[in-house]
C-alpha cells in the first residue's frame, strides 16, 4: 500500500505555503513520515523549468508552451520526487499539482479542458492526490497578501484580477467535479482558524 498524497491548491496569496509547512511540523511532531514539495519543481530540472516559467520575460510566451512547460516539470517531479516516496510508504504533501493546470492553463488561459486531463494523465503517471485542499479566497485578497510581501511578482502573479478570478473559478468547478477529493477551506480566515480546519479534515480523511 503506498503512502497518502495530499496537494494543496489556491490562487496567489491563499496561504496554501504557509499551511503546508504548518502540516508539515505537525505530523513531523506526530512521527509521520512525509515530504513536503511543490510545483513547479521539486527537482533541479523541474525547479530550472520553474524558473523559465515564472520569470518576466519581453517574449510573450505562449498558453500552448506555458502548459507543455507545467506538464514537463511534472513529469519529471513525479517519476523522481513523488512515486518514489508514496511507493516506500513516506507521505507527499505538495504545493500544487495538477488541478493548477486545470484552473490555470485550461480556464483562464482557455485551453481545452479534455487536451489538459489527457496530459495531466500523461505527466502524472496516474498517481492522483488522495486528497486535495483548495485554500477559497476572492482575487483581491490575494492580491493584497502577495502585495504585502513587498517582494517583485513573478509573470503569474503580475496577470490581471479577472485572471485571477478566472482561476478562481476554474478551482470552484474542479471542486465541483470531484467533491470526492477536493476540500474547500475558507482561506480568509485567520491562519490558525484555516490549520484548524486542516487538521480536522486531514484526520477525518487520512486518520492523522
Ligand atoms: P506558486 O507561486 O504557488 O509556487 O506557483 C507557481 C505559479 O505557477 C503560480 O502562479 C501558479 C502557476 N501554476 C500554473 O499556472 N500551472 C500549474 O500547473 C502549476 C503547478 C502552477
Amino acid at each position: 500500500m503506498t503512502a497518502p498524497f495530499v496537494t494543496f491548491e489556491g490562487i496567489e496569496g491563499s496561504g496554501k505555503t504557509t499551511q503546508i509547512l504548518r502540516l508539515s511540523g505537525y505530523l513531523a511532531g506526530k512521527g509521520i513520515s512525509h515530504r513536503v514539495t511543490r510545483e513547479p519543481g521539486g527537482t533541479p530540472l523541474a525547479d530550472e523549468i520553474r524558473s523559465l516559467l515564472l520569470s518576466q520575460r519581453e517574449e510573450f510566451v505562449f498558453p500552448e508552451t506555458e502548459l507543455l512547460l507545467y506538464e514537463a516539470a511534472r513529469a519529471q517531479h513525479v517519476r523522481s520526487v513523488i512515486l518514489p516516496s508514496l511507493s516506500s510508504g513516506q507521505a507527499v504533501l505538495c504545493d500544487r499539482f495538477y488541478d493548477a493546470t486545470s484552473a490555470y492553463q485550461g480556464f483562464s488561459r482557455n485551453i481545452d479542458a479534455a487536451r489538459i486531463d489527457w496530459l495531466n494523465d500523461l505527466a502524472s503517471g496516474g498517481v492522483s492526490p488522495d486528497l486535495t485542499l483548495l485554500l477559497d479566497v476572492p482575487p483581491a485578497d490575494g492580491f493584497a497578501r502577495i502585495r504585502g510581501r513587498g517582494t517583485r511578482p513573478d509573470r503569474i502573479e503580475s496577470e490581471s484580477v479577472e485572471f485571477h478570478g478566472k482561476v478562481r473559478e476554474g478551482y470552484l468547478r474542479l471542486l465541483e467535479r470531484h467533491p470526492g477529493r477536493i476540500v474547500r477551506i475558507d482561506g480568509t480566515l485567520p491562519a490558525d482558524d484555516v490549520f484548524r480546519r486542516v487538521r480536522e479534515t486531514v484526520s477525518a480523511r487520512l486518520g492523522w
